[in-house]
């Protein structure tokens, strides 16, 4: 039986896990979750599964949490601190690190520097702290697999290969709601449209990310560190029907690729039990029924997230950093109804091709850049309001 923590246990993908879990019993055991501000859901989870140690985002949820929860031996805790505490909580097997955004780097630091299994879902981590990520990896000796669905089928495809003989990973993207709509139709479009993802039910964050084609610039930079290839080894392409998740050209000229349904519960359920398989109780993969699939270049003047993507991926240092902090400024206002849907990616360009590149040798250094990008982003959005 391995003991598992899940940060992020009131997400889409900590929704998902649980289930998984849920599924195979016999295997898992839930000793820890985080959540942000849904204390409700929390609650309904901590009764299912019995975890010894929960978090949330805030001390009076904690405390008012701790006063429903008084019959059971539960530690409650909360904060980026309580965050942490469930990472490295001494009982841990395998964490899985499903908090949206920078708010999951300590956590999921933490969880390394305990040196256990990772399952990790918190791409934007990877993003701003690859290189920090992997040096603990190799320190503490703990093991990462990813949870993304294009980077677990490139660590599926990889299983028996080795590097050297890796010539290009192509991550596949489904294009989000606005593949198909025209350049001059970008204009006008709503909140509600944005969140209309139409392959994926996943976060509200993550879903934005996905219809700006940020969450594909942000898995290149994931890619990077997590395979170690150089950028110009990494690709993508359109793929809509969402069901090849990612290629893998050899030096031989074969291309292997990994397919399965359209659910996260796929790769989640592989990272929790890698190296062995478990059953899969969605519907196996019915190519006749889906027919045709599809491939496509990326338009990269509709979507100018990824060319902004790549610069900061060749640059290094403190870009990647930069990118992701002005877009989680930037996606909040739209999600808030403060900008429209084009600001998002004007807005983050305009921060990116401002910066001057730092050096970045610690966490202090990660936070610093991302506390600067913040507020002028900020300043940004209140300049052109
Ligand atoms: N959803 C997908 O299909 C998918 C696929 C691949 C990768 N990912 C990645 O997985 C991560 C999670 O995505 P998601 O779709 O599951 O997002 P989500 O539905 O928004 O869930 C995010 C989770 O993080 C918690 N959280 C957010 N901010 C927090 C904070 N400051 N402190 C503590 N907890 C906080 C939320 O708590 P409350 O809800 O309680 O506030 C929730 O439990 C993201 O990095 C995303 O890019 C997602």
């Amino acid at each position: 039986m391995k003991n598992i923590s899940v940060l992020g246990s009131t997400g889409s993908i900590g929704r998902s896990s649980l289930d998984v879990i849920d599924k195979l019993s016999h295997r898992f055991k839930v000793v820890g979750l985080t959540a942000g501000r849904n204390t409700q859901l929390l609650e309904k989870q901590v009764e299912k599964f019995n975890p010894k140690i929960v978090s949330v985002e805030k001390k009076e949820e904690a405390e008012e949490l701790k006063r429903r929860l008084k019959d059971k031996s539960i530690r409650v805790t909360f904060a980026q601190e309580g965050a942490e505490e469930v990472a490295s909580f001494s009982e841990n097997d395998i964490i899985i690190s499903a908090i949206t955004g920078i708010d999951g780097l300590r956590p999921t630091l933490a969880a390394v520097q305990e040196g256990k299994k990772i399952a990790l879902a918190n791409k934007e981590s990877m993003v701003v702290a690859g290189p920090l990520i992997q040096d603990r990896i190799r320190k503490f000796g703990a093991q990462l697999i990813p949870v993304d669905s294009e980077h677990s089928g490139v660590f599926q495809c990889l299983a028996k290969e080795k590097m050297e003989n890796v010539k290009k990973i192509t991550l596949t993207a489904s294009g989000g709601p606005f593949f198909r709509k025209p350049p001059s139709e970008m204009n006008n479009i709503t909140l509600e449209e944005a969140l209309n993802h139409p392959r994926w039910k996943m976060g509200k964050k993550v879903t934005i990310d996905s219809a700006t084609l940020m969450n594909k610039g942000l898995e290149l930079i994931e890619a990077h560190w997590l395979f170690g290839l150089a950028p110009r080894q990494l690709g993508i392409l359109i793929h809509p029907q969402s069901i090849v998740h990612s290629l893998v050209e050899m030096s031989d000229g074969s291309v292997l690729a990994q397919l399965s349904p359209t659910d996260m519960k796929i790769p989640i359920q592989y990272a929790l039990t890698y190296p062995e398989r478990e059953d899969s109780l969605l519907p196996s993969l019915n190519l006749s029924e889906i027919k045709a699939l599809e491939f496509y270049e990326v338009d990269t003047e509709k979507f100018p997230i990824i060319k902004l993507s790549r610069l900061a991926l060749e640059e290094g240092e403190s870009f990647p950093i930069v990118l992701n902090a002005a877009n989680e400024v930037v996606v909040s206002a739209f999600l808030e109804k403060r900008i429209k849907f084009m600001d998002i990616s004007e807005v983050v360009s305009a921060i990116v091709e401002n910066h001057q590149k730092r050096k970045v040798q610690s966490l202090e250094d990660i936070f610093d850049v991302d506390r600067e990008t913040r507020r002028a982003s900020l300043d940004l959005l209140k300049k052109r309001s």
